[in-house]
């Protein structure tokens, strides 16, 4: 009965040469490491966000006499309203976690070279979808922070030479951040940004399959045809779109293999996750801050205003500008040059594995550089904190100029043939 409904199905639609081609008969490097889990994970969370999304929507109500008092009302009234709460909120900051994890894979491992450079530029939409999709969920609980948060980035549009008025007036809908903002940042927040994001992600999975995964050893599990011995072949079946042109070798099928590797990194990162939602859901005012728990006042601005910690990073060098044009230039310039990435690393070598040591050094100074930023854009600026700033900005972008000058010519160690281990 269960096959003659597959046919049925085959006939109509490529159900099972979908499976086949994207799971079954995929064929996945076989020395996927820790590094590799974070792609599944935020899929995972990509849908947490909109399952917990959609119930929250059915009693939030988006206006500005109504929005902060509706979440007070899904976090105390409704059944398992705080539970949902917890899981979106908590998922923010996991989401972020979890996608810089995976584009710093990306960056060890050489993944944005030829021919990934598609890939990564679809990942790096992603990212920017992400922020927007976070910006404006933030608005949406209507306390301080959402307020006055959103003031300071709108705001910052207003630097545009020309057009800078015009430009904060038509995405604010009003002369101030009011309900008309809160409404169109909601049709965005629910609807068009995860369409979109849903979009992205699916384009991602498609080029990725289209070209085959890089792997800790930066090398191809594809060689030429009789290049690699029968006995060194592996025993799988692997769709003959994969087969026909070359020999796989090092290679397992992603389902079941890594399907079953991956269940034990989502049950670990499940684990973690339901820690903070039932016992720390506020990480110390990282995840929820605490002026978030007051509702926006229009003519109280909070002392210290800071975003939430993932775009800390990128605040701090907006801020370690005087002039606030160059400011937001330099901030937008620091997404451009990752976007940039295939084309700044002129190097053969994929994998940091067999890359100099300068790389190693330059990649560990980018990830300080970063981790610093993310701290001092929390903090309240100071003369000391605004020098640090300074420093480690220039160390961000020292990454890339660096990385686009000695990569061409870079002493590398001997590459293996073929996948390691
Ligand atoms: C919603 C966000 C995202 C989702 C759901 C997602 C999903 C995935 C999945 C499932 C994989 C295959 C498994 C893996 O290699 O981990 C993957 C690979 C990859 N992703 Fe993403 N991704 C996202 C965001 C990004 C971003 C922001 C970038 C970088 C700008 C990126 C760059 C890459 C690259 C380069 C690969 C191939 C890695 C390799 O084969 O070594 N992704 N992604």
């Amino acid at each position: 009965m269960f096959k003659r409904l597959q046919e049925w199905m085959d006939a109509r639609i490529p159900m099972t040469k979908t499976w086949n081609i994207h799971l079954a008969q995929y064929p996945a490097p076989k020395n996927f490491n820790f590094w590799y889990l974070f792609g599944v994970l935020a899929m995972l969370v990509l849908v947490n966000q909109i399952l917990t999304g959609i119930w929250l929507t059915m009693n939030y109500v988006p206006t500005s006499d109504g929005a902060f008092a509706s979440v007070e009302y899904i976090m105390r009234d409704v059944d398992y309203g705080w539970l949902l709460r917890y899981m979106h909120s908590t998922g923010a900051s996991a989401f972020f976690i979890v996608v810089y994890l995976h584009m710093f894979r990306g960056m060890l491992y050489g993944s944005y070279q030829k021919p990934r450079e598609l890939l990564w530029l679809f990942g790096m939409f992603i990212f920017l979808a992400l922020m927007a999709e976070a910006f404006m969920g933030y608005l949406l609980p209507w306390g301080q922070m959402s307020y006055w948060g959103a003031q300071v980035i709108i705001s910052l549009f207003g630097a545009i030479p020309g057009i800078g008025d015009d430009l904060t007036l038509w995405i604010r809908g009003d002369y101030v951040i009011s309900g008309a903002t809160l409404n169109r940042f909601f049709a965005l927040h629910v609807i068009a940004l995860p369409l979109v994001l849903v979009i992205l992600v699916f384009l991602h999975i498609i080029a990725l399959h289209e070209v085959g995964s890089n792997n800790p050893d930066g090398v191809p599990i594809k060689h030429p045809k009789g290049s690699i011995p029968d006995d060194e072949k592996p025993k799988f079946k692997f769709h003959e779109r994969f087969t026909k042109k070359y020999d796989i070798a090092d290679a397992i099928p992603f389902y079941p293999y890594y399907v079953v590797k991956d269940l034990v990194g989502i049950g670990i990162f499940l684990f973690l996750f339901c820690y903070v939602i039932f016992f720390n859901p506020e990480v110390g005012g990282f995840f929820l801050e605490p002026p978030n728990f007051e509702p926006a006042n229009p003519l109280k601005t909070p002392p210290h205003i800071a975003p939430v910690w993932y775009f800390t990073p990128f605040y701090a060098i907006l801020r370690a500008v005087p002039d606030k044009l160059f400011g937001v230039i330099l901030m937008f310039a620091s997404i451009v040059l990752l976007a940039l990435l295939p084309w700044l690393d002129r190097c053969r070598v994929r994998s940091i594995r067999y890359r100099s040591a300068l790389h190693k050094l330059n990649i560990a100074m980018f990830a300080v550089a970063f981790l610093v930023l993310g701290y001092l854009g929390t903090q309240p600026a100071t003369p000391t904190s605004t020098m640090f700033a300074r420093i480690f900005t220039f160390l961000y972008f020292a990454f890339f100029v660096l990385l686009f000058f000695y990569s061409k010519r870079e002493k590398t160690k001997p590459v293996p043939e073929r996948v390691t281990k």
